[in-house]
């Protein structure tokens, strides 16, 4: 299915519901984990396995010029040059392109939020043997906050930073950085700008040319809509150099594929960093749902998205349930963060999924207790303290209304306590 036969369905959501069969069987809630492929994604997918296992190689020249019109694509999806995109196997493989591209010396400093995804953590902390130093920003409250002052306040805290790293929308609480007053700061203090943006990209507009942001990667799986380990890596053109490619191979070179040409020349775009093969058939799914977000238009996706969210903490404050996230216009997201009183988070998360509700228990917040709150008409659970770990909440995030009818609800019935039919192990991702 094409971009273009995309649109022409009429549709209340700015997506149509027909893409997606998930909607058959969930009320989805769980982008911020991994999000359901897109039909147009699963047949872009098939016909180009289908395509190699009848031409093998006289498929790839037709393919090779598909993934230079989905690196433009992904470009236009981020409000960068398309020369500056380049394919990765995921997040964390982006990331580490960065940390082990980036010449380091001792006394080096990184400021990086706390409570981050390991993922976006971990390569800043294993530069420890290079003697970087990691400084990190605490968030504010329950609520995972993080505002620009207080990335001002660490970087001010020592020498100038080399790099300023964070999530664009926090894992756990969802708290989306103002990324461009934060490169506006990041410019002024001389420090390069790292962003991971899987749990943004695709579901908020994004212009991360102009908001100064110099490095961000995400993988398709989440509000990409993409295949899980198909990503996309942006670096900043004039900062490319600066980068040593890690896996140099015949794909990083400006005369790839003259194979009797042994110069090493890399390429001037960011594909210099891709070294071998493509991963061609992910590539197209890929691409195949960022046609369908960039026909959809972000701008309206996102106000869809948002305006489900606030429906979904009125409805759950108006049954008890405490919305974690802060849910101010600044920095609100696809993900809300939701404790309810009385049960343990991951027993709830399995209620709903027995539901046909996907939610995810994640999220850290040291000191909450996890308790249902008994309402009035609703039949009382045993009380039983949560000795589960507290540091678990159960998180929406979706861009689906429940299957049937289109109606716009959170099901109030979903998260009564009385119920406890089929409770299985919630799948759990991100
Ligand atoms: C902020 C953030 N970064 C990265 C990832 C996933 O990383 P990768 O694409 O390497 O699996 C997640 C998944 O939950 C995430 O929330």
């Amino acid at each position: 299915m094409t971009a273009t036969s995309a649109t022409s369905t009429t549709a209340a959501t700015p997506l149509v519901r027909e893409h997606f069969p998930v909607t058959k069987r969930w009320t989805y809630l769980n982008h911020a984990g991994i999000c359901p492929l897109p039909q147009p994604a699963v047949e872009a997918m098939h016909r180009h396995a289908t395509e190699v296992s009848l031409d093998g190689e006289f498929s790839y020249a037709a393919h090779a010029a598909e993934i230079e019109r989905i690196r433009a694509a992904s470009g236009r999806l981020m409000g960068v040059p398309s020369t500056d995109v380049a394919f990765v196997k995921n997040t964390t493989t982006g990331l580490g392109m960065i940390a082990n591209g980036l010449e380091w010396a001792a006394g080096d400093r990184i400021v990086v939020p706390d409570l981050e995804f390991p993922s976006t953590l971990y390569p800043w902390l294993a530069l420890a043997d290079r003697g970087v130093v990691v400084d990190r920003v605490q968030p504010e409250g329950d609520s995972g906050k993080l505002t620009v002052e207080a990335f001002v306040a660490r970087i001010n805290a020592g020498p100038a930073p080399k790099l300023v790293v964070t999530s664009w929308v926090q894992f756990g609480r969802g708290w989306r950085v103002d990324l461009a007053e934060l490169g506006r700061v990041c410019r002024e203090a001389g420090a390069l700008l790292c962003v991971d943006v899987i749990q943004a990209l695709g579901v908020i507009p994004a212009e991360l040319d102009s908001w100064g942001v110099d490095f961000a990667m995400a993988d398709g799986h989440k509000w990409l809509l993409g295949p899980e380990g198909c990503g996309v890596l942006y670096v900043r053109g004039s900062k490319l150099d600066l980068l040593r490619p890690l896996e140099p191979g015949w794909n990083s070179v400006v005369h790839r594929e003259e194979w009797d040409n042994l110069d090493l020349v890399f390429d001037d775009t960011a594909r210099r960093l891709e070294g071998g093969m493509p991963n061609v058939t992910g590539i197209a799914a890929l691409g195949a749902s960022i046609d369908l977000l960039l026909a959809a238009g972000v701008p309206a996706i996102w106000s869809h998205v948002d305006r489900l969210c606030e429906l979904a903490c009125t409805r759950l404050t108006a049954i008890g349930a405490t919305v974690l996230s802060d849910r101010s216009a600044a920095g609100r997201s696809g993900i809300v963060s939701v404790q309810i009183d009385g049960e343990p988070i991951p027993l709830l998360a399995e209620k709903l999924r027995a539901e046909g509700i996907a939610v995810s228990a994640r999220g850290r917040a040291a000191d909450l207790a996890a308790r249902i709150q008994h309402r009035a008409g609703h039949r009382a659970v045993g009380r039983r303290d949560c000795r589960v770990d507290p540091r678990l909440t159960t998180r929406l995030s979706g861009r689906c209304v429940p299957p049937s009818t289109g109606r716009e609800t959170l099901p109030a019935r979903a998260i009564r306590p009385g119920r406890r039919a089929g409770i299985r192990r919630a799948a759990a991702s991100g």
